[in-house]
């Protein structure tokens, strides 16, 4: 191929990496489907659980196996002591992203039998992983408060647990539900940049420690998964409900990027932002902290003026991740920790989609176009 014929496409753009049956995403009607389920069903009527089953399995548990599936996922939740030791050893300096990724890597060397590459294997360090990645978030935002570690809970769900040992109190219905909400919401979308990531490793062959690693370290940036928390800070440093406008005006006007808002596939309503708009609409309703209820009004005030500024004219909606900043507060999650709780999250769609793909794997080896010199005359280092 000559140089002229080719076509750079950043950030590939456009660029189908694989055949799936996980998820689709129509981005111009913002809608999104797990399996072929539409994700308003899913977090209307589903748990967690039944949804990580479902990406992992491909199909929705009958009662018994999502019975073996729950149990097996509540025997996983502790952590080897030495995780307890690594967390301890991070200062409060290390974001807690950070720590996470260090210790999902050093989880790997509790495997027992790494050379098993099988899928029974692998499967088992997908459920495993998923079941102690919460039990590793929550021991972290404790030691950050200086507070003890609270041992899992063997009866409440996968979600509601995270939550007992972050807080150490069992969450009402209400929470309950919010939290397993922002789990299924956050289960699985595509060939995103962590999800991508994922495969990239993967496709070496890697092992599923390496490939989630990779994952959760490229979930932090405020491009992608890290924007929940920007988005938070940016509504903190709004401050006053009162302020919301000018804030984002000036913030657009300066061409700052609102956190929050716009993505590479929807130029619609992200349609799981519709999800939990419509809950912290009804959850402010019912709220009597005021420092909740003013970041809600920052929230909901913020999305009006940007539907009138840039939604409906650039395609620029919100996403996810604006309105889960407000909500995590309010059920005591430090903004730090949103990241990581994503992470929590989406191991299953790492997982899920790494098993895929390796059913038909292909080194991922792009190309780039050189622009230099060539050739070039080597000048000891005495002439230079
Ligand atoms: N605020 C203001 N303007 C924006 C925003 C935003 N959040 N997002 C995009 N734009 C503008 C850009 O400035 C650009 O304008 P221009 O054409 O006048 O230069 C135009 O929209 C297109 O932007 P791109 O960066 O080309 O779009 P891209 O597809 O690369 O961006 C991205 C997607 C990175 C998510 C972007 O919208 C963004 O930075 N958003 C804020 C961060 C964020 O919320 N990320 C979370 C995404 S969801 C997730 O990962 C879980």
């Amino acid at each position: 191929m000559t140089d002229e014929n080719i076509i750079i496409s950043k950030g590939l753009e456009g660029i189908y990496i694989a055949d799936t049956t996980l998820c689709k995403i129509d981005g111009a009607n913002g809608k999104l489907w797990y399996r072929g389920y539409p994700i308003e069903v899913l977090a209307d009527k589903s748990s967690y659980e039944e949804v990580a089953f479902l990406l992992l399995y491909g199909h929705l548990p009958k009662k018994e196996e999502l019975k073996v599936f729950t149990q097996r996922l509540i025997s996983e939740r502790d952590v080897p002591d030495s995780i307890a030791d690594i967390i301890r050893n991070f200062t409060g300096r290390t974001h807690p992203n950070d720590i996470l990724r260090t210790c999902v890597s050093a989880i790997s060397a509790f495997d027992t039998d790494m050379a098993d590459r099988s899928s029974d294997a692998n499967m088992d360090r997908a459920i495993k992983l998923t079941a102690k990645m919460p039990t590793i978030v929550a021991m972290i935002g404790r030691y950050r408060q200086g507070k003890p570690f609270i041992n899992p809970s063997r009866t409440l769900s996968h979600s509601s647990n995270f939550l007992y040992m972050l807080t150490g109190v069992e969450p009402d219905k209400e929470s309950a539900k919010l939290i397993d909400l922002m789990f299924i919401l956050h289960a699985e979308h595509g060939s995103n940049a962590s999800t991508f990531s994922t495969l990239v490793t993967g496709s070496t062959l890697a092992d599923v420690y390496a490939a989630v690693v990779a994952g959760i370290s490229t979930l932090r940036g405020p491009l992608h998964g890290g924007a929940d928390e920007a988005a938070l800070n940016m509504m903190r440093a709004i401050g006053e409900p009162d302020n919301t406008e000018t804030y984002i005006e000036d913030a657009l006007a300066g061409k700052q990027r609102i956190m929050g808002f716009g993505h590479r596939v929807y130029k619609a309503y992200d349609p799981r932002a519709k999800i939990v708009y419509n809950y912290l609409k009804s959850f402010m309703q019912k709220t009597t902290d005021p420092k909740i209820e003013k970041l809600l009004e920052i929230a909901i005030r913020a999305e009006k003026l940007m539907e009138e500024k840039l939604s409906k004219t650039k395609g620029i909606w919100p996403n996810i991740d604006f309105f889960s900043g407000p909500l995590y507060t309010a059920m005591g999650i430090p903004s730090e920790l949103f990241t990581p709780v994503f992470a929590c999250s989406r191991v299953v769609g790492w997982t899920a989609h790494l098993f895929e793909y390796w059913e038909n794997n292909r080194l991922f080896r792009p190309l780039d176009h050189y622009t230099g010199q060539l050739d070039i005359k080597y000048v000891p280092i005495e002439q230079r």
